[in-house]
């Protein structure tokens, strides 16, 4: 049967096996002009004719490491123990670059290259002759990037992270990337450090390779990844200097290629089980805000159903179990030796929490894969029972301001609750007087202003901060207060807006509101003065003016053009913000949505 198709619906080879798409291009006899063109040319990269022509499948490497991206840089190195697996499993690789993403190194925001690097990435495994693919995850948007370019295509795929960093030391304490900026600015503020000790300090939290060793946006997404199964079990968690590190880059290669024999694809893996599971584990891991927007951006590409709610619903009562800094003390190495996150996903199964039959790339489900991974430090990953704090995951909030925005309750301290949350009668509400800034560079100018009459009740807005008004939207909700209420031992306030919060950052902020003031939303008619009043328990969140006044001002506003934000700078930001959905949808592209599934064989 040359050519002909399995009663499974797959095109086979004259011997019977199941014909890997690469074959259209370098074994296709009714088109010999272009498959000597192919061949010609991918025999100058030095693979024989007759190993391209052999059926071997033939694997992407999508290396987002480069001297740009510090943070995935080691995957360069990586990269040739996953060749040597796949080399050795029978595959044929071709590596490929994706487009840089560092999110410390990246104006005005890597957020706003998260879709970019998708968009390339998609574009590559359909356009080219691949097989199946490894995916280099680490630094925050490379991760959701490579999983959300996966699922569109649905070509066998597997993730690997690069792993975090070493832990950070200063003066005998763990210092924590991203972490140690909050509190090192809160002491540069009150006078007790100068800028020299503030680059010393900071700096000291990133003493190797790797992601940030915080459980920031990066651990987050690439443990995410991993309860998702689209990577190795224990892999997410693996240093980035360790031996086991190249260990699991030569097993993740040597997967890949019995995946592509195998047929399973992100669609097989990233099911509703599956997500439900990264959903859980998020609120497990105290992960990052910035989970559910790289999350349900990756559903929207799979065409799973998920909403901003199911954040509320499946993860708000799951407790904090893992002891990383922001929430905790500890950081990535600590979190390793405890046993990463299958150890965090058995002590969740205990309480069937967890989906098991959920499949992943080793094609076990993630239950077989999980059961028998203890705890093996307990200060590290807390037992169930006796968890860091109870109802760790996000409450959802909506009202006049926006249609939803969210908040991690878990991280309210002792002092801001007795400060914002003392009413007897409605212990989980509080009213303020709000100040509204409009982008972090009037924030930066004015935040130490007498003038705003900022004091320990106040309620900070952010606007002009998300996927539109600052393009790729601004990691720029969790204000510090001025300066003279820090040295009063106001370190945080309540802090409202339509940007995002650093992964790294512990403050208690309602943040990705959605729509944004640039996309109609009504942050963009609040104003200095005005009183808002936030109701956790009810999930609402509302300025204190009649409808009549709210549709006076918005009539206004619209007169005068509608909210001002910066003009583009380069031709992608014109484009992205024609394109780009809110972030309670993911701050996917649009249009990018109505192509699924575009590849699988
Ligand atoms: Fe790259 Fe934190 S800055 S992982
Ligand atoms: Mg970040």
């Amino acid at each position: 049967r040359p050519n002909g198709h399995s009663h499974n619906g797959h095109a086979q080879d004259a011997n019977g096996t199941r014909k890997l798409r690469s074959r259209a291009w370098f074994d296709n006899p009714h088109n010999p002009d272009m498959t000597a063109l192919y061949l010609e040319r991918y025999m100058n990269f030095g693979v024989s004719r007759e190993e391209l022509q052999s059926g071997k499948p033939i694997i992407g490497i999508a290396q987002t490491g480069s001297d740009l991206s510090p943070c995935n840089r080691h995957h360069m190195v990586l990269a040739q123990r996953v060749r040597e697996g796949i080399r050795e499993a029978g595959g044929i690789v071709l590596e490929f670059p994706v487009h840089p993403i560092q999110e410390t190194g990246k104006r005005p925001t890597a957020g706003l290259d998260r879709n970019l690097a998708y968009l390339g990435l998609v574009e590559v495994l359909y356009g080219y002759p691949l097989d199946g693919v490894v995916l280099t995850i680490g630094c925050d948007k490379t991760t959701p990037a490579m999983l959300m370019g996966a699922a569109t295509v649905n070509i066998p795929a597997i993730a690997m992270s690069v792993g975090p960093m070493l832990n950070g030391w200063h003066k005998g304490e763990r210092t924590g990337s991203g972490t140690i900026v909050w509190k090192a600015r809160e002491m540069m503020a009150a006078g007790e450090i100068g800028y020299e000790q503030f680059i010393e300090l900071v700096a000291s939290s990133a003493p190797s390779t790797g992601y940030c060793n915080t459980m920031g946006t990066a651990t987050t997404m690439n443990s995410l990844a991993e309860a998702l199964g689209m990577q190795l079990p224990g892999s997410a968690a693996i240093p980035a200097p360790y031996r086991d590190r190249q260990e699991m880059a030569w097993r993740t290669g040597k997967r890949i290629v019995d995946m592509v024999h195998e047929d399973l694809k992100p669609s097989d893996i990233m099911t509703r089980d599956a997500f439900h599971n990264a959903i859980v584990v998020n609120s497990a891991i105290g992960g990052s805000t910035n989970a559910p927007i790289h999350i349900n951006a990756i559903a929207r590409h799979m065409g799973v159903p998920l909403s901003i709610d199911d954040w509320q619903t499946e993860g708000h009562d799951v407790p904090l179990l893992v002891n990383l800094q922001p929430a905790g003390e500890y950081l990535g190495e600590d979190y390793y030796h405890a046993g990463g996150v299958p150890a965090v996903v058995n002590e969740l199964m205990g309480q069937g929490l967890i989906r098991e039959n959920a499949l992943t790339v080793n094609g076990k489900t993630i239950g077989e894969n999980c059961r028998t991974t203890p705890i093996q430090d307990e200060r590290v990953i807390r037992p169930y029972d006796q968890p860091l704090k109870a109802e760790a995951g996000f409450v959802v909030l909506r009202g006049n301001l926006f249609d939803n925005a969210i908040m991690k309750t878990s991280v309210i301290s002792p002092e801001f609750r007795d400060r914002y949350l003392s009413n007897p009668d409605s212990p989980n509400a509080f009213e303020g007087k709000a100040v509204v800034f409009d982008g972090p560079e009037d924030y930066h100018d004015r935040i130490d202003d007498p003038a705003l009459g900022i004091d320990e009740n106040t309620l900070l807005f952010m606007r002009g901060a998300g996927p539109i008004g600052y393009p790729g939207a601004a990691e720029v909700v969790n204000m510090r207060p001025p300066a003279y209420l820090i040295k009063k031992g106001i370190t945080s306030l309540a802090c409202i807006g339509d940007g995002r919060q650093s992964g790294t950052s512990g403050s208690p902020s309602i943040l990705n509101a959605s729509p944004e003031a640039a996309a109609g939303g009504n942050l963009a008619i609040l104003k200095t003065g005005d009183r808002v009043r936030i109701d956790l328990n009810r999930g609402e969140a509302n300025i204190l003016i009649s409808d009549e006044e709210i549709a006076t001002r918005r009539a206004a506003l619209d007169a005068e053009g509608g909210y001002k934000y910066p003009p583009h700078q380069t031709p992608w930001q014109e484009i992205q913000r024609g394109l780009v959905d809110q972030m309670g949808n993911g701050a996917v592209l649009k249009p990018a949505v109505a192509y699924q599934k575009i590849a699988q064989t």
